[in-house]
């Protein structure tokens, strides 16, 4: 850069500087404080939002409501809102509270990215949940478009859980007082593992769902698969899952290492489902049984990617 045009943006920035006035520094200063002072809260923020809004996904879906606003973006007809004169009449309100719960995630991912610039930190993982939730509202249109097709309902449940397992590893990050258990390599892998074996628990369990009753409309589309046998396949999984649990632990008894605390939180976690699971699948999968695995299904996957983090590789192993 020659010494005219130097001279003339160092000019160009004396001026900038000279019309912002203290005050208005002096409460930016404030403010970038106090984002960055509850950073660590917004994420938690965050998880409870994104664990929420699984929850009423699936209210949506459990009281038929998946196309009461039958267009996207419109929920009818030019309009944002619902209206009165719909057919669809309550399911309109429900789809569109669900829709309108997005705002609240919207703002709690500008508010991480915003701390994120301002510390200087996590920038990377604020960013890819701003990307999550914009594919997500896309994700969400495609859903009401395609009418409701159990990929994209999939889809939209397994987004949320990709984006669920970014929040984990963002608040680990922040845990500076964190020490993960170091264990033998066996007990790493092992570790690795029993977290892979839940996310195929995850997925399998969409099948069932895309093959069950519950579609979210009378006229949505289904797999043409046998739900009940594919329940008992999922069942299967959880129980290979139970096992290498188990297995986990003692393995961690025999090398003389402590438990980890995110240990506990899945042992109950998947033990709590499971229950769920049979009783809902004996009991003809009454809707707010479905409700409460759907929640479950979101804490597992939870604790899961706590558990991820809880262990290292002993230093003086090499792979
Ligand atoms: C660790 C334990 C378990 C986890 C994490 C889990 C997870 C899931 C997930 C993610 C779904 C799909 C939810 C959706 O797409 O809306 C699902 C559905 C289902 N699961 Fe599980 N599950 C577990 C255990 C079980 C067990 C033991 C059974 C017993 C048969 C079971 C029966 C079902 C049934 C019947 C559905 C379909 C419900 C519907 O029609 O919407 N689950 N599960």
């Amino acid at each position: 850069m020659n010494f005219k045009a130097l001279f003339s943006r160092s000019e160009r920035l004396n001026s900038l500087r000279l019309r912002i006035s203290p005050g208005a520094v002096t409460l930016a200063r404030r403010a970038a404080r106090l984002i960055t002072t509850y950073e660590r809260q917004a994420w938690r923020l965050f998880l409870v939002f994104q664990v929420g809004i699984v929850l009423t996904g699936g209210a949506v879906r459990l009281t038929k409501s998946g196309l009461g606003c039958p267009e996207w973006p419109d929920c009818v007809n030019g309009s944002l809102g619902p209206q009165p004169s719909q057919i669809e009449g309550v399911h309109s309100w429900i789809e569109f509270g669900n829709r309108l719960l997005t705002i609240l995630l919207v703002l709690n991912v500008a508010y991480v990215v915003i701390a994120a610039r301002i510390n200087k930190r996590h920038g990377k993982l604020a960013w890819f949940q701003l990307r999550g939730l914009i594919a997500q509202i896309v994700l969400g249109g495609i859903t009401v478009w395609t009418h409701l097709n159990p990929f994209t309902v999939a889809g939209h449940y397994l987004l949320s859980s990709i984006l669920i397992a970014g929040i984990v590893r963002a608040l680990h990050q922040m845990d500076e007082e964190y020490v993960a258990v170091n264990v033998k390599r066996e007990v790493f892998t092992l570790g690795r593992v029993v977290v892979g074996i839940t996310a195929l628990v995850l997925i399998v369990g969409t099948f069932v769902t895309g093959s069950g009753p519950h579609a979210g409309d009378d006229k949505a589309p289904r797999y043409p698969l046998d739900a009940a046998r594919l329940a008992l396949f999922h069942a299967d999984i959880v129980i290979a899952l139970v096992v290498l649990t188990i297995s986990l632990w003692l393995m961690l008894r025999v090398t003389k290492r402590p438990t980890p605390k995110a240990y506990l939180y899945f042992v109950g976690a998947i033990v709590l489902q499971g229950v769920i699971g049979y009783t809902q699948y004996f009991t003809g999968l009454p809707e707010v049984l479905v409700a409460i695995h759907l929640l479950g299904s979101a804490l597992v996957w939870t604790a899961a990617n706590f558990l991820y983090y809880s262990f290292e590789k002993e230093s003086n192993e090499t792979i």
